[in-house]
């Protein structure tokens, strides 16, 4: 069952500079119970993707033209996204049906209150729990999430919360309400790898128990790797590839993904030499016409990368990439 469609989203920011595009026709699909990775270099457009789900851009961001993202909650009637014009119909849609976990923790908890009185204000809105139960609940998530004496930290206020910490409070706190659709931003960078662990099965627990569909945002393929059911891979406001994790991985199409994949470190072969992308991501106002890669990607070609912007190619029935290498000749 689709629970997210994102159909040709594109957004653009007003700035002193100029008309800076950071999102640039983006379509895809999340199902109900699905994880589904997004990855790309800083800048590719990550983050104003999954703002876009919840109107969060900020004043300066234009949606343009045709873009729609329709989100169907389970057993509630489908809501266009970007159509929804006031911010207590937004509000209702945001920490209700999709939470969302910020890449910076301190932008989700206000300094003045406590983490445990803004969990239990949250669930208060989004539930029908009593303040008893909401409370309880409160201390079990951020049990769940490997903060220890939770009790205690309940009533602590955010600043008195190591950075890991804080980004563990956010999570129990997005995952309290059980939302249908979940946007993780970078959820696990600030951690260590075993409570990244421990936060991943947190996760892939809740998508097995309530069916929800995670936006799993992340430059880590490793990540992706273990945790994901398809991923997109996201270059200058492009979608340049997407799929089943074990295909992307294992079968890259586009020259792009290949890369991201030789820069990775190689732990059962270190001396395996790690081999950059060349050049770099170029600024926002100066994106490169034709295929956004084409001027770091060695297979361009003369003549056409340069000049046309390459279709979405069918490399398997669940497994799509946009690159002039794969376009059959007509
Ligand atoms: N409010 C804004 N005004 C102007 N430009 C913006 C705004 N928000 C984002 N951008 C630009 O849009 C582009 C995409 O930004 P975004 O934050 O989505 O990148 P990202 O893929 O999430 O990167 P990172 O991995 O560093 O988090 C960047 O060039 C950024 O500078
Ligand atoms: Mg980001």
């Amino acid at each position: 069952m689709t629970l997210l469609s994102v159909r040709d989203l594109t957004v653009q920011f007003q700035t002193d500079e100029g008309v800076v595009t950071a999102v640039d026709g983006v379509s895809f699909d999340l199902a109900a119970g699905e994880i589904l990775g997004l990855v790309g270099e800083s800048g590719s457009g990550k983050s104003v993707t999954a703002k876009s789900l919840m109107q969060l851009n900020g004043g300066n961001a234009i949606y343009g033209g045709p873009g729609k993202i329709t989100l169907s909650p389970r057993g509630q009637d489908p809501v266009d996204v970007l159509g929804l014009r006031r911010e207590r119909h937004m509000g209702v849609i945001r920490g209700g049906a999709i939470s969302m976990i910020f890449q910076e923790p301190m932008a989700s908890f206000a300094p003045a209150l406590t983490v445990g009185q803004q969990m239990v204000e949250q669930l208060r809105i989004h539930t029908d729990l009593s303040r008893r139960a909401a409370r309880d609940l409160s201390v079990e998530m951020l049990t769940r999430v490997g903060i220890s004496d939770a009790v205690k930290r309940f009533d602590q206020y955010v600043f008195e919360f190591s950075g890991g910490m804080r980004q563990r409070a956010m999570i129990a706190m997005a995952l309290s309400t059980k939302p249908a659709l979940l946007i993780a931003d970078e959820p696990t960078t600030a951690l260590d790898v075993t409570i990244q662990a421990q936060v991943i099965d947190l996760m892939k627990n809740l998508v097995a128990e309530f069916g929800m569909g995670i936006l799993f945002i992340t430059h880590d393929l490793g990540v992706i790797a273990q945790t994901a059911d398809r991923v997109a891979v996201m270059y200058l406001g492009k979608l340049v590839e997407t799929g089943a994790v074990r295909d992307v991985l294992r079968h890259p199409a586009h020259p792009y993904t290949r890369g991201l994949l030789a820069a990775l470190p190689q732990l059962d072969d270190l001396t395996a030499p790690l081999i950059p992308i060349p050049g770099d991501i170029p600024g926002p106002l100066d994106r490169p016409a034709g295929c956004v890669f084409h001027t770091r990607c060695a297979q361009a070609v003369k003549g056409i990368c340069g000049m046309t912007v390459p279709s979405v190619t069918q490399v398997t029935a669940t497994h799509h990439a946009s690159c002039f290498a794969l376009e059959v000749p007509a």
